[in-house]
Order: C-alpha cells, then sequence, then structure tokens
C-alpha cells in the first residue's frame, strides 16, 4: 500500500516535470523562451578562422561571442558542421553525431556550447534529415549489396528498361535516379547524386534519425533546423511528375514536384519529432518553402503540434519595397494562426543588402528591411553579415564558382557562393576573418563595410540593429503586443502598431524615395495620445516627441515611437 502510494506520488512528480519542461513560459501570455529570441544564422566556414586554414571554425564562433551578445542576440544557429565530404559544404553528412575536424572537435563544441550558455545563447543544429552523404557508413553498406541490411534505407530502383525508373529531375539539375552499376540498381536523390535520400517509410531509418535528435539534446542544444522537410517522402508507386512548359536554368524540363515533395506523411514525422523536441524544452525550426500561407499553416499543425516554427519564405519573395504587399503578406502570416517566422535572407537566399536596395540609398533601406523585420509579431531570424549591410559578391568567372550548381546553371545559375562570403569582422587583411587564404574570397568593399569601423559609427547599419535589438528586448509592445495595421491604403508608407494593454509602439517606414507626411488616428484602438515619444529613428533631425497629426519622414526613413493612453 505505502509503496503504491510512492509510486504515485513519483508518477506525479514525474508527470509534472514533464508537463513543466514542455510549457515553461516567459509571460503571462505563456509565451515561450523561442518566442522572446533574436535567432542569428551562422554558416561555420565564413564566420571566423582560429587556425588560419581559410575556413571558419567553432572555436572561432567562440571567439565572437561577446560581440554576438552585445548585438542582442539570444540563439545562435549553426548550419551543418558534422563530419562531411563538402560536396553541398556541410549538407552532405557522413557522420550525424560528430563534428568534422575541419570545423573542431566535440570537445570544442561543448565548450562553444558553455560559452554561449554563459552569456543566456542557446545553440540550434542543422538536422540534414532527407538525405545523407553517399559517403556515410549507412549509404556505403547499402549500396554494397542488394541484401545488404541497409539496402531499404535508402530508395533502390529498378530502371524502365534502359532508362529512370520515372521523370523525375533532382532540384540541383539532371535526372533524380543515378545508376549504380555494382548492383545494377537506381537510386534516388532530390538534390546532388551524393546526398542520396533516406527512405523514411523504414522504421529502422526513422528511429536511427530520431535518436540523432535526442544524441544532441543530451549535449544541450536547444532545438535544430529542419533542412529540406517538403522533401522527406516520395510516392512509394514513383508516379511521374506532371511536365510543365519550358526548362529550367540546368536544361531539365520544368515539372510540378506533385509526386516527390510535401507528401502528408511528412506531418506524421513532424508530430514525433515535436514530442521528443518538446520533452526537451527545445524548438524546431522548418525550411519550409509554401506557395502560400494555407500550406504553411499546416507545418504548424492542426493542433500546434509539429513546427513552433517554421520560416515564412512567402516573406522574402515580396521583391521590392511595396507597402500594399508587405500589409497583405503580413496580415495572412500574422493571422495563421501560429508564431510567425521572418526572415530576409539566408545560405541560400541573395542577400537582401542588394534585394531591396535600388544602388542609391541601399544603406537606409538596409536600416528599412531591419526596422521592418525586428518589430514585427514573431521571432526574427537574421543571417550572419546582414547587420553590417555586406552585400552579394557572385563569382565573375566560372572557374572561380565553388558551389556545384552554380558551375552546372553557369551563367544563368550562378550558385550560392555570393551570399556566403567571408564575415567582415574589422579593415586588415581578409577583413580579420583568416590570416591564411579563405576558402571564398573577401569582397574588397570590406575596407569599410566591417564591424569594427561600423561600432564607431553612430548612424551605421550595425548601430540600427542593436539598438532594435535593445529596444526589442525590453518594450512589451513590441515582445507581446497585436500587430494592427496603420493607414492601409497609404501606397508609401508602411505602418503599424504594436499593441499590448495600456502600452503601444507606432512603427512607420517610408519605403519611398521622396518624403512622405503621415498623420494617425488611434483613437479606434483605444489610445487618444496627440503625440509618440520618440524610440528611435533613422532621420537626421528626430525630435524627443512626434505629433501624430503631422508626422514628416524623410526618404526611405523610418520612425518608431511609444504611444500610451
Ligand atoms: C537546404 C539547404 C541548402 C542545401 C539543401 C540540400 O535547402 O538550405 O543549402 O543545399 O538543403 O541539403
Ligand atoms: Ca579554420
Amino acid at each position: 500500500m505505502c509503496r503504491k502510494l510512492v509510486a504515485f506520488v513519483l508518477f506525479v512528480a514525474g508527470f509534472c516535470s514533464t508537463v513543466r519542461s514542455q510549457t515553461q513560459a516567459l509571460d503571462a501570455e505563456g509565451h515561450q523562451w523561442w518566442q522572446h529570441a533574436v535567432f542569428y544564422e551562422i554558416y561555420p566556414r565564413s564566420f571566423m578562422d582560429s587556425n588560419n586554414d581559410g575556413i571558419g571554425d567553432l572555436n572561432g564562433i567562440a571567439s565572437k561571442l561577446d560581440y554576438l551578445k552585445s548585438l542582442g542576440v539570444d540563439a545562435l544557429w549553426i548550419t551543418p558542421c558534422y563530419p562531411s565530404p563538402q560536396v553541398d559544404f556541410g549538407y552532405d553528412v557522413s557522420d550525424y553525431e560528430n563534428i568534422d575536424p575541419m570545423y573542431g572537435t566535440l570537445a570544442d563544441f561543448d565548450r562553444l556550447q558553455q560559452g554561449a550558455k554563459t552569456r543566456g545563447i542557446r545553440i540550434i543544429m542543422d538536422f540534414v534529415m532527407n538525405h545523407s552523404s553517399d559517403q556515410h557508413p549507412w549509404f556505403i553498406d547499402s549500396r554494397s549489396s542488394r541484401t545488404s541490411a541497409k539496402r531499404d534505407w535508402y530508395m533502390w530502383h529498378d530502371g524502365k528498361g534502359s532508362a529512370e525508373p520515372n521523370n523525375w529531375v533532382s532540384t540541383f539539375g539532371g535526372s533524380a535516379w543515378t545508376m549504380d552499376f555494382k548492383t545494377g540498381q537506381y537510386y534516388y536523390h532530390y538534390f546532388y547524386p551524393q546526398q542520396p535520400d533516406l527512405n523514411w517509410h523504414n522504421p529502422a531509418v526513422h528511429d536511427a534519425m530520431f535518436d540523432v535528435t535526442r544524441w544532441w539534446y543530451k549535449r544541450g542544444v536547444a532545438g535544430f533546423r529542419l533542412d529540406a522537410v517538403d522533401t522527406l517522402f516520395e510516392d512509394p508507386e514513383l508516379r511521374d511528375n506532371p511536365v510543365l512548359p519550358g526548362l529550367n536554368k540546368y536544361g531539365d524540363p520544368n515539372e510540378q514536384d506533385l509526386y516527390n515533395t510535401k507528401l502528408p506523411e511528412v506531418h506524421v514525422v513532424l508530430r514525433d519529432l515535436r514530442k521528443v523536441a518538446d520533452e526537451n524544452n527545445a524548438v524546431l525550426i522548418g525550411e519550409t518553402w509554401t506557395k502560400d500561407v494555407n500550406e504553411l499553416k499546416q507545418y504548424y499543425g492542426d493542433h500546434s503540434d509539429e513546427l513552433q516554427m517554421p520560416m515564412d519564405f512567402l516573406f522574402t519573395k515580396v521583391d521590392r519595397l511595396s507597402p500594399p504587399e508587405f500589409r497583405r503578406q503580413i496580415a495572412a502570416v500574422d493571422s495563421a494562426g501560429g508564431w510567425p517566422v521572418f526572415v530576409l535572407s539566408n545560405h541560400d537566399i541573395v542577400r537582401s543588402y542588394v534585394r531591396y536596395g535600388d544602388g542609391q540609398n541601399n544603406q537606409a533601406i538596409a536600416k528599412l528591411m531591419a526596422s521592418l523585420y525586428l518589430t514585427l509579431r514573431g521571432t526574427p531570424i537574421m543571417y550572419y553579415g546582414e547587420e553590417i549591410g555586406m552585400q552579394n559578391t557572385d563569382p565573375v568567372r566560372k572557374e572561380d564558382v565553388k558551389d556545384p550548381i552554380g558551375r552546372m546553371g553557369w551563367p544563368q545559375e550562378k550558385g550560392r557562393d555570393g551570399e556566403r562570403t567571408p564575415m567582415q569582422w574589422d579593415d586588415s587583411p581578409n577583413a580579420g576573418f583568416t590570416r591564411g587564404t579563405p576558402w571564398l574570397p573577401v569582397p574588397l568593399i570590406y575596407k569599410t563595410v566591417n564591424v569594427a569601423s561600423e561600432l564607431k559609427d553612430p548612424s551605421s547599419i550595425l548601430n540600427v540593429y542593436r539598438s532594435l535589438l535593445a529596444l526589442r528586448h525590453q518594450n512589451r509592445a513590441l515582445l507581446d503586443g497585436d500587430y494592427i495595421a496603420l493607414n492601409e491604403n497609404d501606397p508609401n508608407v508602411l505602418s503599424y502598431l504594436r499593441r499590448y494593454k495600456n502600452e503601444a509602439v507606432l512603427v512607420v517606414l517610408n519605403m519611398s524615395s521622396k518624403p512622405q507626411q503621415v498623420s494617425f488616428d488611434l483613437a479606434p484602438q483605444g489610445f487618444d495620445a496627440k503625440t509618440a515619444h520618440t524610440l528611435l529613428t533613422t532621420m537626421a533631425a528626430g525630435s524627443k516627441a512626434s505629433s501624430l497629426s503631422h508626422l514628416p519622414l524623410e526618404p526611405f526613413s523610418v520612425y518608431i515611437g511609444a504611444v500610451s493612453k
């Protein structure tokens, strides 16, 4: 009897602690740590090189933690630093539970994580779950014979006569099937032939990959960014994809990826992964390329039981400074029912500085875009170097291209080298990134565009980022407030209110090259204030208080002010 009671008490205690770890809230709104955090993506090859071999590494990242802390970053997403033949620069993993010697050791990883933890910074790893490297022991075993115990861990199929099993093309060019002459079958790869797709229909693959996440959680990581989740499953009947008119940049016929992307089974895996994440108070971020907000919605899960943070790439598709288009996109994501996740660029997308810049006002526009996505309701994920206004520096000759898709698709597709150049730390040779030969050339503009010189300039892009992040961290309305669109018919100025109880922050962004004048009536929102208290502005003549009925704006300028009841 007594033993039973003890067991019951232990059970209840265990149950409560599990529940607690799933719902550790930061505030009365029930928000979790990742909802108040600012994430920062690091491409480790290009961040900081500690041993001067020209390639960034974990000790390099560790040496910059103070910088990241003072910038105002709360979590680092490190793109793959696992052992890898580096065909896709780490997205071809040959061992999921180790660090590639070029980036350091597991001990270096632990030290980095410890150093980050001391500063209140969490580490998120990249989980490349759709495919491994063809050099992973699983695949080496799998391809060794048709009877290998690991044969069914990948997708092996007979050809149709002398042709591939079906018409699926790789998103990186060519057929998605490669013939393995030793065993006379084709294997499937959505990406490079060196990245064979794992067979997620096989429960053994499922278990092995789930154990990988547990292994890193035990080491202390706070979550994963899930790579290429759309592509986990393929139609078991291998039906041909519908062919669309025209050719893609690799010269392959255009196809609708109907039978090899976004299959419903993906959501079953995401729900299971989420359970493991919840047990570890961890967050799952998704590389979710969606065609519309309805598709994005599905990644949160019908019962908010899939990804906490599916990235909204539709936001990056708004390719011009258009208030109506941003308004539409923000409103759609804001009302999708989940917590929005905003990104401006990453290691696969041309840097935002170039995408939005008009060639003349790029500095002002970079500050404008920062002010937009760092003040919206949701979690922003920054990309290294964005905070200093790093540009794309694309290769000019095919022979200089490192990213294989750039060689295959040249000159239409120049690859992703341009957005992956080394971080610009100071004006010393190679921007202080390395004393060796950098793996990608450092853009010459580093002499002026670098962390050290921007820290000294109060009006630099870097200092605008620092001010925005500092403001975001201590302002309740920016952290927790609703998003309310204002002046919705204004074609030039994007304005909104972030409202939390009796407080509100007004954000006004002039997206035009002309001076503008705006006025606000906030009575319908419950605020009868006639002036706003200036929190941040990029305008030269910024004053402490501004009239809400008469707010003049310089071209491409930002005004952020507090209003009260
Ligand atoms: C994702 C990564 C990209 C990589 C691809 C294949 O899209 O972001 O860099 O090439 O997956 O793993
Ligand atoms: Ca190095």
